[in-house]
């Protein structure tokens, strides 16, 4: 090749790799995510750290590798103002007291309930920690919320991230294998927060992932969340017995207060004197997601008109268990002093179904050695007006 021609060529690709390639964007706003990790006090198991991540719009996502929890993130409103929109403690020793709600941890292995703790695969019975007389709730008596996970950053393209691993010992709590979970979290430019959970085990066992984040768009302490206008893209829901435990029934939501189909204030019909939710407390029940695939898609959002903060949830998991804070009762003391009241956080906690090991008619959560378990779950922060 001619010199001069192939300075022609190396400039054109040099201009069109200007122009065109969008990767350069990518680039300049990667560089304004970051992770910082500090220390955060001692727990049983070691040292804990707390890790922050941020984004070039000024979100800040803190998380500590006890119980992976998310202890702070904070979102700004219409006018540009931050608030921590999670619910939490300011230390470490709060959490470790063992009296959190499971404040913005990791539920592990199996979220949500378990009927009488008991459960049998291949023939095989398993007995578990009862912790919520009569059943099992969140794993046991120490779920993988009140664990040290091994912690590391991790670079991905347009990401600031945190890898979480831990290693379930088998019969844990009651749980068969040794499981190998990892979660990571991931916070990018476009203020979404990428949870990814993957799990692999030696013996068959069951398994059922989520984050148990409270959030108050108002901001933590700002009062309740019945103003909140929630949608939940679930034509079904699991209608639930005294303990709490689904009766295999998959409902219509129609013409029920479980329709949250279009935006809907939280408040609306909770005292509408329905039978579920009383026996709920309010709302705290297993939707079932109306999903076309095994993608990641839309379940649920949130906006807190005040403030003009929307929350999108978007996820992998064929269910999502909406808690309004009903068991909150100003007995904890959380950030800056203000108590915990009743209904002043919601979760949104992306899930298999409650019980799924007892119920044939739900999808399935067991994980056999070979396979790999895997389930996203994306929170996406903006405002509207
Ligand atoms: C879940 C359960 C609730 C309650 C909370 C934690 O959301 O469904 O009943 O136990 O966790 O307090």
């Amino acid at each position: 090749m001619k010199p001069v021609t192939y300075f022609l060529l190396l400039s054109l690709l040099g201009a069109t790799g200007c122009k065109n390639n969008p990767r350069q964007n990518e680039t300049a706003e990667a560089s304004a995510l970051s992770v910082k990790v500090s220390d955060y006090g001692q727990t049983v198991e070691g040292p804990a750290k707390l890790y922050t991540l941020t984004n070039s719009k000024g979100i800040q996502v803190e998380i500590t590798n006890y119980g992976g929890i998310i202890t702070r993130l904070l979102a700004p409103d219409k006018n540009g103002q931050f608030a921590d929109v999670v619910l939490g403690f300011d230390k470490l020793e709060d959490y470790l007291q063992n009296n959190s709600p499971y404040f913005g941890a990791i539920i592990g292995r199996f979220g949500n309930r378990i009927a009488k703790g008991a459960f049998s695969i291949d023939g095989q019975q398993y007995a578990l920690a009862i912790n919520n007389a009569p059943n099992t709730l969140h794993g046991g008596a120490a779920g993988f919320d009140k664990h040290l996970w091994q912690a590391r950053e991790i670079g991905r393209e347009g990401y600031a991230g945190l890898e979480l691993n831990r290693t379930s010992p088998d019969m844990e709590e009651g749980f068969p294998g040794n499981l190998n979970a990892t979660v990571r979290y991931l916070l990018n430019d476009d203020n979404e927060l990428l949870i990814e959970y993957e799990a692999t085990t030696d013996k068959a066992t069951i398994i059922n992932l989520t984050n148990h984040a409270y959030f108050n768009l108002k901001g933590a302490g700002n009062g309740d969340i019945l103003g909140h206008e929630l949608m939940i893209a679930a034509s079904r829901f699991t209608p639930v017995d005294s303990t709490l435990i689904p009766t295999g029934e998959l409902r219509p939501v129609a013409g029920t207060p479980f329709d949250f189909k279009n935006p809907t204030p939280i408040g609306a019909r909770i005292n509408a004197g329905d039978e579920q939710l009383r026996l709920g407390r309010g709302y705290d029940h297993n939707f079932v997601l109306d999903k076309s695939g095994q993608g990641l898609e839309l379940a649920a959002s949130a906006f807190e008109p005040t403030s003009g903060r929307f929350l999108e949830v978007l996820t992998t998991e064929p269910g999502i268990q909406f808690y309004c804070g009903n068991f909150l009762d100003g007995s904890t003391v959380g950030k800056g002093g203000v108590k915990h009241e009743y209904r002043t956080g919601f979760c949104l906690e992306t899930q298999h179904f409650p019980d799924s090991p007892n119920q044939p008619g739900f999808p399935a959560t067991v994980l056999r050695p070979g396979e790999k378990f895997a389930s996203k779950t994306v929170y996406r922060f903006s405002v509207k007006e």
